[in-house]
């Protein structure tokens, strides 16, 4: 027996969970989302993956393994048990309010004279960052608000967990969940029927959520005027990164914002082409 398994291994376990399969584990996980899995998450790991080997009526870890080498859909139910999606309402509200504040009402002019504006939630999780977004920079004016979301206006969007994107695109939250949105955002965009409180049609149909891979191919083809990705790079290795944040640099417009998490810093190698303008808020200003 390993290390890792005589140390992390309760006697409970229904499944044997060696120090090699984890190690077969987040080689996969890594390679396909960049997620690190080391040795200490082993337990976690376990306890995620221990339903999904029960739900294929496996007996064994390691068949459970060569499932997933062969099997993308069953891979892909790996990985959705595997990432983290916490999040909230207003969380870190700071870029809420420094977008709302500094950067909408020029998108706002744009909007009106004819131009176009396009936002972007990487990694959005249950939908809570870019309703929240929204919400706050359109205000509690319902018919305002209507009017301009017909406008040349687009905000995508994107997870890697097909779970979670269901959750958001559904909109329906708990009371606990949205004690967090103020009283007139409330009353003016979420709707209660038969008990159920979910944000108005109005809102979601303003937002196109997708499934996509941070590390894999973009489809979109045009620049972003602000993204938000936040709290999900805590998950990567400092090359990893690197790698995204010059990819999100590429893909917004000069002027544009980069909003990251709390915990996460921009990469050395990018400081020339943004400014810091606030708690982890970043403003391009060099191609
Ligand atoms: C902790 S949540 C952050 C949600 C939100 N941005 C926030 O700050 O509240 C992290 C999200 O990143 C997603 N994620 C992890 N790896 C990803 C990848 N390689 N590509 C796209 N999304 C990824 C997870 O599915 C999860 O929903």
């Amino acid at each position: 027996m390993t290390a890792l398994a005589m140390t992390s291994a309760p006697r409970e376990r229904e499944f044997g969970y060696r120090a090699e399969d984890h190690r077969a584990i987040s080689t996969m996980v890594y390679d396909e989302v960049g997620i690190l899995l080391p040795a200490e998450k082993a337990q976690l790991v376990y306890r995620r993956l221990a339903p999904r080997v029960r739900a294929c009526n496996l007996a064994t870890i390691s068949e459970y393994i060569e499932l997933i080498g062969r099997d993308e859909r069953e891979r892909k139910r790996m990985i959705d048990s595997l990432t983290t999606n916490h999040t909230s309402f207003f969380r870190e509200s700071h870029h809420f309010e420094d977008f709302s504040e500094r950067i909408w009402p020029g998108l706002v002019e744009r909007l009106n004279n004819g131009g176009r504006v396009r936002l972007w939630s990487a990694a959005c999780s249950s939908g809570e960052e870019p309703y929240t977004w929204l919400m706050s920079a359109l205000g509690a004016d319902r018919t305002a608000a209507s009017k301009l979301l017909r406008k040349d206006f687009r905000v995508l969007a994107t997870d890697i967990s097909s779970e979670i994107l269901a959750a958001a695109k559904r909109a329906c939250y708990s009371e606990e969940t949205l004690s967090k949105v103020p009283r007139p955002l409330r009353s003016s965009w979420i709707q209660e029927k038969d008990g159920v409180l979910q944000v108005d049609p109005v809102l979601r149909d303003a937002i196109s959520f997708r499934s996509l891979n941070l590390l894999g191919k973009w489809p979109m083809k045009g620049k972003f005027d602000t993204i938000f990705c936040r709290n999900v790079m805590i998950y990567f290795d400092q090359p990893t990164k690197t790698k995204l944040q010059t990819r999100l640099a590429d893909a917004l417009e000069v002027g544009g914002m980069l909003y990251i998490g709390h915990s996460e810093r921009l990469a050395p190698s990018l400081e020339d082409r943004f400014r810091c303008i606030g708690r982890t808020s970043y403003q391009k200003v060099a191609a």
